[in-house]
């Protein structure tokens, strides 16, 4: 099997064509990195984590370091990395003090008989597990900060922005990562749909595996990760599920993204925002990265 990776550094709109071009590179040095580690033999699993790794430590990026504020101004993180074979998972969720969430929520699969640990247990967990917290404020950014004091005089918008991968690797094991410090303003405790199975993250071995991207609560209603796999199910190709699952976002009013790789390596995905940023390598080893909304990524 020809190993093949996708990725996405959250969609909505991204104001400015600098920051969006520094997502956009962010990701294609994301993409490279989990398709080189493809490349040597290592499992679709290690791939999206050390993908995921790379974004959560770009403050470009509302994940990990330059995540989004709650509306007291803390970081709780949400993450979620599963593998299609055996449908295993683990997760994080109001996660605070850790630089790269994704590392814990791969020990919550592998070390843990849960499924999503959150808040104070998440931390004790990673802790106990070896895994280095790290002072709160060293997740914040000056630009996190700006927009948080922005977006307190306009009322709290609450905009999203999450971070994700997809993979398949040599032995055809699909698997997919997302993270996220969630929407600005969000209420503490609010836990979004990054770590719940099926609606923000899923891979199944018989399917695909999906990342979403956008403003969370919508996305939870429709389990669209999962919607994203029912859909390959069903016959259709990668980039029809990704567009079908972005249709029924779009159906309730919700507005975001996800990418898609089958159990065949095609890679799919669709967006109703004004950009999203990703970056690929496919299974022939092209490499491609943007931002900007265009119809058809992939083939359908
Ligand atoms: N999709 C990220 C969130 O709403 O938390």
């Amino acid at each position: 099997m020809k190993p093949a990776i996708l990725v996405h550094g959250g969609a909505g709109r991204i104001w400015k064509d600098d920051h969006a071009i520094a997502c956009a590179k962010g990701c294609l040095k994301a993409a490279r990195l989990g398709y080189e580690l493809l490349e040597e033999g290592r499992t679709a699993l290690d791939a999206v984590e050390a993908a995921a790794v790379v974004l959560e430590d770009d403050p470009n990026f509302n994940a990990g370091k330059g995540s989004a504020l709650t509306i007291d101004g803390d970081i709780e993180l949400d993450a979620m990395l599963m593998a299609g074979t055996g449908l295993r998972c683990g997760g994080v969720a109001a996660l605070r003090s850790f630089r790269n969430p994704i590392r814990v929520a791969r020990r919550v699969m592998e070390e843990s008989p849960h499924v999503l640990l959150s808040g104070e247990g998440a931390a004790r967990f990673a802790r106990e597990q070896g895994l280095e917290p790290c002072p709160a404020a060293e997740l914040v950014t000056e630009r996190a900060l700006k927009r948080w004091h922005k977006e307190r005089e306009a009322g709290w918008p609450r905009r999203p922005g999450t971070i994700g991968a997809v993979a398949i690797d040599r032995d055809g094991q699909l698997a997919v990562a997302t993270s996220t410090g969630g929407i600005s303003g969000k209420y503490p405790g609010r836990i979004g749909d990054t770590p719940l199975v099926g609606c923000g993250t899923y891979a199944d071995a018989s399917t695909g595996a999906a990342s979403a991207t956008g403003y969370g609560e919508p996305i939870a209603r429709v389990v669209m990760a999962k919607h994203a796999c029912d859909r390959i199910a069903m016959g259709d190709s990668a980039q029809l599920a990704a567009e079908s699952a972005v249709a029924a976002l779009a159906a309730i009013g919700g507005e975001g993204g996800i990418i898609v790789v089958d159990r065949e390596g095609q890679l799919g995905l669709a967006f109703n925002s004004e950009r999203m940023s990703r970056a690929a390598v496919d299974a022939d080893g092209q490499e491609s990265s943007g931002f900007e909304a265009i119809p058809n990524v992939y083939n359908r």
